[in-house]
């Protein structure tokens, strides 16, 4: 049985079909790449599986058990967690209260075990690279430690599986290279993981299999060196591969900005 599975989902924005008719399996302890062009609806795909919107069309299925119409917190409790593109921490907090908080509401979280929760967030922030931070606010972060602190936020709900939102957005190439080894390192402690990327370099050197979204549709899966091969794949989004990266660095110019800026959508 797979560990999460949708089958022919569908998400309409008034005159737009943003998802259109997807059918995907996850298996447990995959790292799944997500990509394709900028608008092609991958944000809005994995809003329907955490249940950050609701689906217009088709069904969601994890472990086995129907989650379409369940809502996001109880989806979490269950296993699912999430990452943002731009990331949403509480400014008013420490780092270290920002991962507690979610340790207290994560699926372990038992409400007045705060001592617990302090402990498994330290833990969570050496593992993330951000304990020598912990005390202090999380407008002292750059965008690479903001980044960080999204997927211990995330971490600390003790997901199964993580969708991860352009992880390496407005990132450094070192910094970038850093976050992959956090992602292949939570993978090895067991994680499965579905993230979308645009750098297809760094996509493909982390995924057993890649997924490619064009116009709301899946265009292809597969092996990244299968998927890259796929002429298709070239055509609707290879090909503008230029015009892709510069859109890239367009893009971090705007997240930069945007995390700057407090701005919760870009
Ligand atoms: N809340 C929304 N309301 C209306 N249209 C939306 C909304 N969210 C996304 N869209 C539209 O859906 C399409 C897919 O967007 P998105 O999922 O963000 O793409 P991607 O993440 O692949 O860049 C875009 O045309 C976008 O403008
Ligand atoms: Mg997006």
């Amino acid at each position: 049985m797979s560990l999460l599975q949708c089958a022919k989902l569908g998400k309409r924005f008034s005159g737009l079909q943003a998802v259109d008719s997807i059918d995907l399996s996850i298996e447990k302890g995959e790292i799944v790449g997500l990509i394709g062009p900028n608008g092609a609806g991958k944000t809005t795909f994995v809003n329907l599986l955490t249940g950050e919107l609701p689906v217009t069309s088709g069904t969601i299925t994890y472990q086995g058990q129907d989650i379409t119409r369940m809502p996001q917190d109880k989806r979490n409790r269950l296993g699912l967690a999430r990452t943002f593109q731009v990331p949403r921490p509480f400014h008013s907090m420490t780092i270290l209260e920002n991962v507690t908080l979610a340790a207290l509401f994560g699926r372990a979280g038992r409400p007045h075990d705060r001592r617990s929760a302090v402990r498994k967030a330290a833990e969570i922030l050496e593992r993330t690279g951000l304990y020598g931070n912990a005390g202090a606010s999380t407008t002292t972060l750059t965008t690479a430690g903001l980044k960080r602190l999204e997927v211990a936020r995330a971490l600390a709900t003790e997901p199964d599986i993580l969708f991860l939102d352009e992880p390496l957005g407005g990132l450094n190439q070192s910094e970038a290279a850093d976050a992959l080894k956090l992602i292949r390192s939570l993978n090895e402690a067991g994680v499965t993981i579905l993230f979308i990327e645009h750098i297809i370099k760094a996509v493909s050197a982390v995924s057993h299999r890649i997924v490619v979204i064009a116009r709301g549709q899946k265009l292809a899966e597969g092996t990244p060196s299968a998927v890259l091969s796929n002429e298709e794949v070239k055509r609707a989004y290879l090909g503008n591969i230029s015009s892709a990266l510069e859109r890239n660095a367009q893009r971090r110019k705007q997240t930069n900005a945007a995390v700057a800026g407090g701005q919760t959508d870009v």
